[in-house]
């Protein structure tokens, strides 16, 4: 069977008054099998949510995917009509977002929100509605649902909230749950809770999961496989037990030991030295040559392409391949 999300040198770029169209994604490949549950990381302004925005075409304007390919469920995205996006947005893909980003509308009750998707997707009758969101707030782990489903999102904590959020991303039984850093406005109790709820959902419903997040830590404790992004591109692609090990991209080695400082010395040390390029402002060379304790000259005059390793891992990077990019 193809995975269930198939993404190939995905392309996302803004208008820039200077540059004509500057890309800020461009090189993400992203593969999950049918339940499967896949960590995307990244440090900041890697490009993950664009990419997770991408998997049902809501790239905000003037943003616009300019090359790749998208598919979901084995169906093309980019040339989907609006009915199919429709049934795919909140559908057959569910998306937790971090809060504030997908704010609960401060003047409806929870209950309407929450069943929002199931009416929008499902067809379900009003009565039903509410029966609906309070089974969904119950299976979320909130406690008193019938209360929290008469609630108005200013009367719940961030940790209810956002477990609302989530019972919204459920109400149309969605085969694939997208999480976009669903947990960094949480503190640290509310994210392990978060973290276990989403373990149990998945197996329950045997849901495909897409966690989002920067946190290489918080990722390992939920999936079987990570890509890690860097500068709007792929760099690798291994199972956690794998990357965990044996990372085999230097920034992974570097994200795999900052987590392991971390949580040695109960402080986090910076990842790499250095920053992440602004987006689109990256050379001819791999984009993680300047920060790369590695890097050789080749590295900044050409693009290593993402190879395969044969035991469905990926990497990009001279020291593992000497395949350069062709798309460069
Ligand atoms: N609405 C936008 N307009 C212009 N540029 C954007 C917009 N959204 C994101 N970008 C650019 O794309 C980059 C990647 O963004 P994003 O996918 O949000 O990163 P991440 O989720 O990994 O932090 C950002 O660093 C920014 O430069
Ligand atoms: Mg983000």
């Amino acid at each position: 069977m193809p995975p269930i999300v198939e993404v190939d040198r995905l392309t996302i770029a803004f208008p820039d008054p200077a540059r004509g169209w500057r890309r800020v994604v461009d090189g993400v490949t992203l593969n999950v099998e049918e339940g499967e549950a896949m960590g995307v990381v990244g440090e900041s302004g890697c490009g993950k949510t664009l990419t997770a925005l991408a998997l049902v075409r809501l790239v905000p304007e003037p943003g616009r995917i300019v090359r790749g390919m998208v598919r979901i469920g084995g169906q093309d995205v980019l040339a989907a009509g609006e009915r199919d996006l429709c049934s795919l947005r909140g559908g057959f893909v569910g998306f937790i977002f971090q809060e504030p980003t997908q704010a609960l509308n401060p003047v409806r009750s929870v209950a309407s929100q929450v069943s929002e998707a199931a009416r929008l997707h499902g067809g379900a009758s009003r009565p039903d509605e509410d029966a609906l969101a309070i089974r969904l707030l119950a299976e979320v782990g909130l406690e008193d649902p019938e209360r929290v489903a008469r609630s108005y999102p200013h009367q719940l904590s961030g940790g209810q909230r956002q477990r609302v959020l989530l019972a919204s991303a459920l109400a149309a039984d969605p085969k694939v749950v997208v999480a976009d850093e669903p947990t960094s406005a949480l503190d640290t109790v509310s994210q392990q809770r978060m973290v276990e709820l989403l373990q149990e959902l998945r197996q329950r419903r045997r849901l495909t999961l897409l966690f989002v997040s920067h946190d290489l830590d918080l990722v390992g404790r939920l999936v079987e496989r990570v890509t890690v992004l860097y500068a709007g591109e792929t760099v690798e692609v291994a199972t956690r037990d794998a990357l965990f090990a044996e990372p085999h991209h230097p920034y992974t080695r570097a994200l795999v030991q900052a987590r392991l400082a971390a949580g040695g010395f109960g402080e986090r040390f910076p990842t790499v030295p250095g920053a992440v390029p602004r987006a689109g402002a990256w050379g001819h060379g791999c984009r993680f040559a300047p920060r790369c304790p590695y890097a050789f000259d080749r590295c900044l005059e050409a693009r290593p392409a993402l190879t395969a390793l044969g035991d469905g891992s990926m990497v990009r990077c001279f020291l593992v391949s000497e395949t350069e990019d062709a798309d460069a």
